[in-house]
């Protein structure tokens, strides 16, 4: 059947970090260069995983080679047909390894972003973020109301949200503090939950953090009232299938959680977490759900329309996006429907 290319589907992506989208062979160039090692790369589950995101982290220690990570991922996402991108960065991991003040790395990572939109148009607004695993009293010497302060900061000059990711087994009840600072500020906050753990993980970080959305969420379809709470709360789940996958959340891609979301009503985006582990770039992440699950154009438009509506983007990149998209479902269908 011919469908509609993916790839021209104008998307914005919600749901990855920032060193977990970085270029493989970049990060092998920073780790030669570094004479570090950054291991087998090898993880089942997310407590392994963040090991091994964190060695990958700690390859990225000199300010330009910072800014590059930035500049190519907003190009990466530009060649997937991402016109939004909300990339989630931690400036913690930065303001000991660049020894720099957190304005300073972040006007680095606003460098590198610039660079990438004056040469593809692809429009970004950061996600500033806590790593639960950093505690709340955080690294370094810096908090995460400190981080959420400068996420306030920033609102208005490039930061449109507020995420806190790592282990879900450390609970967000602490963190609430650092939430309100966001909230007060009119960021977007998004806590991963309902990734590793279930539905009370999810109702904690709804009543700690009144989410905007949740990176992943998808373990929400273990609970009935859970699901009628976001669907009636319009509250976004940003899904990772192939992270879920890799990270043991769902075991076959034909037992994920997607179809129950959608089914409930629940709002859902299509996301990579982490390209550089999980080796899907978004348009395969589309493509995956659309021939598992069969979804048509017109499905795939609806989620694309949402990751619009739902992000931080100014109201008129908004518009430009959701017409974008009517057009695409105007056109005709291309020969292969990804290229
Ligand atoms: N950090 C990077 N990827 C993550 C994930 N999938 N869950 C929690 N923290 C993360
Ligand atoms: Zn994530």
């Amino acid at each position: 059947m011919r469908r509609r290319s993916i790839k021209r589907l104008p998307k914005a992506h919600l749901h990855l970090h920032l060193e977990g989208s970085a270029r493989p062979e970049t990060i092998k160039e920073f780790a030669a260069l570094e004479g570090m090692d950054v291991g087998d790369g090898v993880f089942s589950n997310l407590p392994e995983f963040i090991v091994v995101y964190a060695k990958t982290a700690q390859t990225i220690r000199r300010p330009e080679n910072l800014k590059r990570v930035c500049r190519e991922l907003v190009e990466d996402e530009a060649a997937q047909g991402v016109w939004w991108s909300e990339p989630m960065g931690v400036p913690q991991y930065y303001w000991e390894r660049l020894k720099l003040p957190v304005d300073e790395v972040y006007a680095i990572m606003q460098e590198g972003f610039a660079e990438g939109t004056k040469a593809t148009g692809t429009e970004v607004g950061m996600m500033a973020g806590i790593n639960r695993n950093f505690g709340v009293d955080g690294l370094f010497g810096v908090n995460t109301v400190q981080v959420a302060e400068f996420a306030a900061r920033n609102k208005g000059n490039g930061v449109v949200s507020f995420g806190i990711a790592g282990d879900e087994r450390i609970p967000p009840d602490p963190f609430k503090p650092a939430f309100d600072v966001a909230h007060e500020a009119g960021l977007l906050v998004v806590p991963h939950a309902g990734e590793t753990m279930g539905p009370g993980s999810v109702w904690s970080a709804i009543q700690t953090s009144r989410p905007n959305r949740l990176a992943h969420g998808v373990r929400a379809i273990e609970d009935l009232d859970l699901l009628k709470y976001l669907r009636d709360n319009q509250i976004t789940c940003d899904v990772a299938p192939t992270s879920n996958l890799m990270l043991g959340v769902a075991n076959d891609i034909e037992l994920h959680q997607l179809p129950k979301l959608l089914d409930a009503g629940v709002p859902v985006t299509i996301n990579t977490d982490d390209q550089t582990f999980f080796g899907m770039l978004l348009c395969d992440e589309y493509k995956l759900v659309r021939d598992t699950f069969g979804l048509s154009d017109y499905e795939l438009a609806g989620m694309a329309k949402v990751s619009a509506l739902a992000s931080g983007a100014p109201e008129a990149t908004k518009q430009r996006i959701l017409q974008g998209i009517d057009d695409w479902l105007a056109s005709e269908p291309d020969e292969d429907g990804v290229g």
